[in-house]
């Protein structure tokens, strides 16, 4: 990524925090964008200007990062209820639909993201499309490891993903394991989905599923940060 595309990230997120205040539980997403809001609340404890804030973060990795910021943590078994969540995305569509998980936390992130009263997205412009699945990246869904070739050719041959090209994620010669011990198939799309929820549904019924990178209905708050500001949009 270029200086500049950081730059953007960086914004986004800073933005993002101003939803923070203090005595707040906050969801901490993962990924590049997201790692600037960690940061940033890390920075904000430090100053004394956020306190008693408690994060649940969405991924080993973020933990890792929030631990070293020194952020109280803790899980949705402990603290169920949150206040705020804030994660990047892969692509955002003009309902504020998006995909997430090409950095394979999608299913910690949608499980603390639906347990949030607000969840706010953070993207640099480059994020947006016209349609899901239109950026020809890859739209991932998580599955169990047992008979993992077996569940990629069902999903290979859902109707209502059509002509997708189904791949399981390789990590170096060996299949990508998620945080949650599961793998990943991501599906490449020739053109948009064209009903996110029927796609939905249908991945999700198939047994070994575990979850999908759909985020459907689940954006409170979108900050996108271009070259010409940042824009914040709510659904
Ligand atoms: C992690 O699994 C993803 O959902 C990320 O939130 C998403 O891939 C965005 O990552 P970047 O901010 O690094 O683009």
């Amino acid at each position: 990524a270029s200086l500049s595309q950081d730059e953007l990230k960086k914004q986004a997120a800073w933005k993002a925090v101003e939803y923070v205040s203090s005595n707040m539980v906050v969801g901490l997403g993962t990924g590049s964008t997201a790692a600037f809001a960690v940061d940033r609340i890390g920075q904000l404890m430090k100053e004394g200007k956020l306190t008693n804030i408690i994060g649940v973060p969405t991924s080993i990795r973020t933990y890792e990062q929030a631990k070293a910021l020194g952020i109280p943590l803790a899980t949705l078994d402990d603290q169920p209820h949150i206040d705020v969540a804030i994660d990047g995305a892969d692509e955002v569509d003009p309902n504020l639909d998006v995909v997430k998980g090409r950095g394979g936390a999608l299913l910690r992130e949608k499980m603390v993201e639906m347990a949030s009263d607000k969840f706010v997205c953070i993207v640099d412009d480059s994020k947006m499309v016209s349609g899901l699945g239109g950026s020809k990246l890859a739209m991932p869904i998580e599955i169990v490891q047992f008979c993992h070739k077996y569940t990629l050719s069902r999903l290979a041959k859902l109707s209502e993903v059509a002509g997708c090209e189904a791949k399981l994620r390789m990590e170096g010669d060996k299949p990508y394991v998620t945080d949650n011990h599961n793998f990943i198939v991501d599906l490449y799309f020739q053109e948009p989905i064209k009903d996110g929820r029927k796609a939905s549904d249908a991945i999700l019924a198939l047994e070994g599923v575990v979850d999908h990178g759909l985020f459907l209905d689940m954006v409170d708050v979108c900050i996108i940060a271009g070259k010409t500001g940042v824009e914040v949009k709510e659904r």
